[in-house]
């Protein structure tokens, strides 16, 4: 080795161990002949002093004192020294190893190094495309070291975890068939047989359900997987799930174990976080009608009320005109913020309209609550706001924000409007956890713009109990009346934050229901032949009934590493556009290349 000690783990028990320490120069300060540095190793930061006086006893070598003059940022040293405690008052209690510095008797340049294009340290506010382009670098600084620390520990938590429960950590295939997950895949196209191509897993999910009927019983596999979809900060187009499936289990079982895990591995790996157990638990319609969202930050309350049918007393022209149009009107209660000015009243409605919605109605309640403030148009008297005020729980001092809309647009808003305060009035505590499991999705949801039923988990779910008469209904055309959109289903999120962590359902197992569910989604008899025909048959021999869940783990450690970018989280993260700065790409190709694949480019 070429060391003897990591720089972060020297305390004052070290005084006077001769020490050969290796790592990367931080911040040098050269006070007067003498020279101070910061060295830098994964474990942490050391001072290294190198005094050239004789008299300082250090024995420092008139080479090695001439070195520690050329040594420059992010040069790679071995320094052999003494650890000796700081002389009185030039302690830092900032740093760990704050109480002692070494010595340096002498100094070895192992590597140098061209001046970085930006400052490695925590504070540096570096622009993010150049700490992608250099991304090794960045990777260097203490906050990212702890954030690929962190992820360690939590994956080694996981395959611990499950290992001591019985599942087995199985590979699937990265090269296989498109999989409904509900995004655009990534293509691979084959050499041997041009033409066809092989497509990138979005999830393992039809061979997770193949290998329960192989007998498996508990599978896990820390699982990466690709979807090309928009980016976003908590999206990226490849990714990394815990992906499990469990033979003989209802949804109990699954919740059950998930609480279980997330429980256990954050009392073990981010203990100063906070977490309410058991996780509360909202069904779908239930979180949509108090959050006006299926993934609710319950860290605070602002929850919602529907004031529709009060509303429709009005004469302002956008809530009629809303309601006639079979909308909803909706909002929820600021506490304390009936001060408000104009223009912070302003702002709020420009960041409605920038959410989507059309406006934001407002009404202050000043004084003892006689002073009433409210969105021009609207022009109501007393008695009403009464009664709106008691509705919605809003005292003197409160602020009510409306908005109006088609009911799935008013929530969306609403739900950006709801964050938005809790930003304003610093409700969410950042050290808070606030799980929730949201159960009973609806089995179906209608996509506007396809003009077609969508799975709303995806098609391999089980409608809930006693509803698969409906879809028979549905398919018949003898429908008691709902459609597809009544039917609920044993799908479950596991939310934290305003997150979703995690997603999973109890799956069918039966080809009968499986085909039932393709025929509502719109596949026609070829289009199943030719996607499912690997689970519909697998479902005819013996296929035990079964259900898992697939937690994100880059969202799950940028929650716990208090970062709002799973890129913060990823070693090698593309940026928002799916570039990755660093090798560049995506690139294009050799021709060559392109012919040996029977591909031709247009453009
Ligand atoms: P789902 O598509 O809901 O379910 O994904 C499960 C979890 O994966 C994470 N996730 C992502 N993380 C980062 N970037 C993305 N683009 C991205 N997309 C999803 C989220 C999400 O909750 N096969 C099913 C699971 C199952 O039914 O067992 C599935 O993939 O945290």
């Amino acid at each position: 080795m070429l060391r003897s000690a990591d720089c972060g783990s020297l305390r004052l028990d070290n005084a006077d161990v001769e020490v050969t320490l290796a790592g990367w120069v931080g911040r040098r300060r050269d006070h007067g002949g003498i020279i101070f540095l910061d060295l830098r190793d994964r474990s942490g930061v050391v001072q290294v002093v190198f005094n050239p006086d004789p008299l300082a006893g250090s024995g420092l070598s008139l080479e090695s004192a001439r070195i520690a003059e050329e040594l420059r940022q992010e040069w790679v040293v071995q320094v052999k020294g003494r650890v000796r405690r700081r002389p009185a008052g030039s302690e830092n209690p900032a740093m760990d190893t704050g109480d002692i510095e070494v010595m340096a008797g002498s100094v070895t340049v192992l590597n140098r190094s061209l001046t970085p294009p930006f400052y490695i340290a925590d504070d540096a506010g570096a622009d993010e495309s150049l700490r992608l382009r250099y991304r090794y670098l960045d990777l260097r600084r203490p906050a990212m070291q702890q954030n690929l620390i962190l992820r360690h520990r939590v994956v080694k938590y996981i395959r611990d975890f499950l290992d001591d429960r019985g599942f087995l950590e199985i590979e699937t295939p990265i090269l296989i068939k498109s999989t409904p997950e509900g995004a655009r895949d990534f293509l691979v196209p084959s050499r041997l047989h041009p033409g066809t191509f092989y497509a990138l897993p979005q999830s393992p999910q039809q061979l997770k359900q193949l290998l329960m009927v192989s007998g498996v019983e508990r599978y896990f596999q820390i699982a990466r997987c690709f979807r090309d979809e928009d980016m976003r900060a908590d999206r990226q187009p490849e990714f990394t799930q815990l992906d499990l499936e469990m033979s003989f289990v209802d949804q109990e079982d699954v919740l059950a174990l998930t609480e279980e895990l997330y429980t256990g591995m954050i009392e073990s790996v981010a203990p100063h976080k906070r977490l309410r157990k058991p996780f509360p638990r909202l069904t779908h319609a239930e979180a949509m009608a108090r959050y006006a969202s299926d993934k609710p930050d319950l860290r605070f309350g602002l929850e919602m009320t529907d004031v529709t049918e009060l509303a429709a007393e009005t004469d302002f022209r956008v809530f009629l005109s809303t309601i006639e149009a079979g909308g909803r009107i909706k909002g929820f209660v600021a506490p304390g913020l009936a001060g408000y000015t104009t223009a912070q009243v302003r702002e709020l409605d420009s960041f409605a309209r920038e959410a989507g919605a059309g406006g934001l109605a407002h009404i202050r309640y000043r004084g003892d609550g006689a002073e009433i403030l409210q969105s021009a148009g609207l022009r109501m008297p007393p008695e009403w706001h009464g009664r709106l005020s008691a509705r919605m729980g809003a005292g003197a001092g409160d602020m009510i924000l409306l908005m109006a809309g088609p009911p799935a647009r008013v929530n969306v808003w609403l739900n950006a409007m709801r964050n938005h305060v809790a930003g304003l009035l610093n409700l969410a505590d950042p050290d808070e956890l606030a799980f929730a499991f949201v159960t009973d999705f609806p089995l179906f949801e209608w996509n506007e713009d396809a003009n077609r039923w969508d799975s709303s988990h995806h098609p391999f779910t089980s409608p809930a109990d006693g509803e698969e008469g409906l879809l028979d209904g549905c398919l018949s055309g003898g429908d008691s009346g709902g459609g597809p959109g009544a039917i609920r289903s044993k799908a479950y999120d596991l939310v934290c934050n305003g997150s979703e962590l995690a997603s999973g359902s109890i799956r069918i197992h039966r080809r009968e229901l499986q085909e039932k569910v393709f025929a509502i989604l719109g596949y026609s008899r070829e289009d199943v032949g030719e996607r499912f025909r690997q689970i519909l048959e697998a479902f005819e021999y013996g296929a035990p009934p079964h259900g898992g869940i697939a937690p994100g783990i880059d969202r799950l450690v940028a929650i716990l590493a208090g970062t709002s970018s799973i890129r913060d989280v990823i070693a090698f993260p593309k940026t928002q556009s799916g570039s990755d700065l660093l090798f560049n790409s995506p690139a294009a190709v050799a021709p060559e290349q392109l012919r040996e694949l029977s591909i031709r480019v247009d453009s």
